[in-house]
């Protein structure tokens, strides 16, 4: 079983690709993009369970790859690792015509898809996402980006991929924090549009997450037919794609708040974030509150967080998370932009949010 799902873009729309077992037949599906010498980017850590085999696929289909290996984790989003593998892609000899293929998390997609986007003026790129969260969010729709001091995701470039290949079979060597840090992507599409995706997820997540072939590959792809729906009518976001955004505001005040470190990953921040969302919704007598401790409930059954108080260590000082609120990239006129919720499946954009309501749920 696999599914196609086509992102609707003019001149630049693509082909998403979903099955288990997907990447013996990546080869057939890149060749004919392939032009050259094909720079495969990879981290380490997928790089040393998974690239051999990706290049024996490349080399039965005669594709020229030439591997580069990058260092995993957040740190290579930087301009040090653009530096890097701009440097890496330049010495495979990579044309402008050519293809540069990312095989890896969001780190490796973001940071090649935006190395690419700049290349010789820009560079056609394949994805080939390895993490959940990587093949139902991040390997979509085109949005590529290093971190900056001031912070995540700040200095980047729209660049769509030719095309996207989820392999769902390559989650099963994730650690199962991550599995469950990109689950969390999975249920914000339910929560911000699909009310009976959210229901699907309630009786089947369990499965899909204990390995269930089928139920991953309908999560996946369902998934990413929300994003690339969404994608099509507002690539640049400037409406509705900020849905997408739902409970990053607060999860990435939480991940500052919290060092970006291992205390709290960022699926987990975006976990909290979006209860928080559902809890803010309530206090602003916007969401009925049985909805809110549905979606709470379901995040808790996974096993992933959704309070703050389940961050271990120190709670996050009040104070810091509104700061690092207003440094996120949704400010706009000094108000701070927030995704709330009439319920389940229901998501909406709004600036309307008084103070006093945000800081009576992030302190309780
Ligand atoms: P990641 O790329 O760091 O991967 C997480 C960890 O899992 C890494 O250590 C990696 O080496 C390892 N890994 C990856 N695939 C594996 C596999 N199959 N088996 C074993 N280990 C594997 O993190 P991520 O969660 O995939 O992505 C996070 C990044 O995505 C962030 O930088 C975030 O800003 C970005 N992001 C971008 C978008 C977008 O639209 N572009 C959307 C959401 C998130
Ligand atoms: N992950 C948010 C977006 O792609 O717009």
């Amino acid at each position: 079983m696999s599914e196609v799902i086509q992102v609707g873009l003019e001149g630049r729309g693509y082909d998403i690709h979903v099955g288990h077992g997907l990447l013996t037949e990546a080869g057939a599906l890149l060749k004919p993009l392939a032009r050259g010498p094909v720079p495969v980017v990879t981290d380490a850590t997928v790089g040393e369970i998974h690239l051999a085999s990706f290049l024996d696929v490349c080399s039965k289909s005669g594709i020229d790859a030439r591997p580069v290996v990058m260092p995993p984790g957040e740190g290579t989003k930087s301009f040090a690792g653009l530096e890097n593998l701009s440097i890496a892609l330049l010495e495979t000899g990579v044309g402008r015509g050519g293809l540069i293929v990312a095989l890896g998390g969001g780190v490796i997609g973001d940071l090649t898809g935006f190395a690419a986007g700049v290349l010789k003026r820009g560079v056609a790129f394949a994805q080939i996402p390895t993490t959940l969260l990587a093949q139902v969010d991040s390997s979509v729709g085109g949005k590529t980006a290093i971190n900056a001091p001031q912070g995540k995701n700040l200095i980047g470039l729209f660049h769509q991929p030719r095309i996207v290949i989820a392999d769902t079979a390559l989650l099963d060597t994730l650690p199962r924090r991550e599995l469950l840090a990109g689950y969390v992507e999975v249920v914000k599409y339910g929560a911000l549009g699909d009310a009976h995706f959210f229901d699907w997820l309630e009786v089947n997540g369990a499965k899909a997450l204990a390995g269930g072939k089928n139920a991953m590959i309908h999560a996946v792809a369902h998934s990413c037919r929300m994003k690339a729906a969404i994608v099509g009518r507002d690539e640049r976001e400037t409406g509705e794609r900020a849905l997408l955004n739902l409970g990053h505001t607060f999860g990435h005040a939480l991940e500052a708040a919290t060092g970006f470190s291992d205390r709290l990953i960022h699926g987990e921040g975006v976990a909290i974030g979006m209860t928080l969302a559902f809890r803010l919704s309530v206090r602003l007598g916007l969401c009925p509150g049985q909805d809110a401790e549905r979606f709470a409930r379901h995040l808790e059954s996974a096993g992933l967080p959704s309070a703050i108080s389940d961050i271990p260590g120190p709670r996050p000082a009040f104070e810091a998370l509104i700061a690092a609120m207003g440094h996120d990239k949704k400010v706009k006129d000094g108000k701070l932009t927030f995704i709330l919720l009439h319920g389940l499946g229901q998501a909406f954009v709004t600036s309307d949010v008084p103070l006093e309501a945000v800081k009576d749920v992030l302190s309780a």
